[in-house]
């Protein structure tokens, strides 16, 4: 395990830090959230479709609809959010706090035409916690740019096993992924990529 992450215009990547046997371990672990509660499609306030399917767990999870985007404290089915996993929340302890714990893990799988495009993280209430974020499966070209809407950007891979975190400076910058490289990794047996990011919201 790295432990000094490389420092990115203030986003940290922990490279290949979750070794393989782990990353497996996390995949099972998420394959059980998913079970009970099944990703979603969800879409913005103005109506057109994410292509990531999403789902979280912890005691909120993120949503969006019509209504706008904001953390719901239960599924649409009115099911609460199971628990994170306990080997999620053992990496936000090593990096992160071990005395604050995150409120949600949002769960985003992409398939080979899954892109995000540029935002910011900003439904939480308090910015004065990271973001984790890790990574399996797939490659994703990742693009990270400003505190405001346009200015330069620059983009990087994700690799499965990374870990980055995105607090102090980059805490409120805007990021997203472009795209995937579908096949890059056979940690899934059908490709496709997960991302997990830990957040403090309340
Ligand atoms: C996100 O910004 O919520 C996800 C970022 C990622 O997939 O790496
Ligand atoms: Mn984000």
């Amino acid at each position: 395990m790295r432990t000094t992450p490389e420092n990115i215009r203030g986003f940290l990547l922990y490279k290949k830090y979750l070794p393989w046997e782990k990353q497996l371990g996390l995949v099972n672990q998420i394959r059980a959230v998913v079970r009970e509660a099944p990703m979603v499609s969800l879409s913005t306030p103005t109506g057109k479709k994410l292509s990531v399917q999403m789902t979280s767990a912890g005691a909120c999870g993120w949503f969006s609809d019509r209504k706008g985007y904001r953390y719901a404290t239960s599924q649409i089915s009115g099911k609460p959010w199971p628990k994170i996993p306990a080997p999620v929340l053992d990496i936000w302890n090593s990096l992160v706090s071990k005395v604050r714990k995150p409120d949600t893990c949002l769960i985003n799988f992409y398939d080979s035409k899954a892109k995000m495009g540029l935002h910011q993280d900003k439904d939480e209430r308090d910015f004065s916690w990271p973001v984790l974020s890790i990574s399996l499966g797939d490659d994703a070209l990742f693009r990270i740019g400003n505190t405001f809407r346009g200015g330069k950007t620059e983009s990087f891979w994700l690799h499965s096993g990374d870990v980055l975190i995105m607090g102090d400076s980059a805490r409120l910058c805007y990021h997203g992924v472009d795209r995937i490289k579908f096949g890059s990794s056979n940690l899934l047996k059908q490709s496709g990529r997960i991302n997990l990011t830990l957040r403090v919201v309340y």
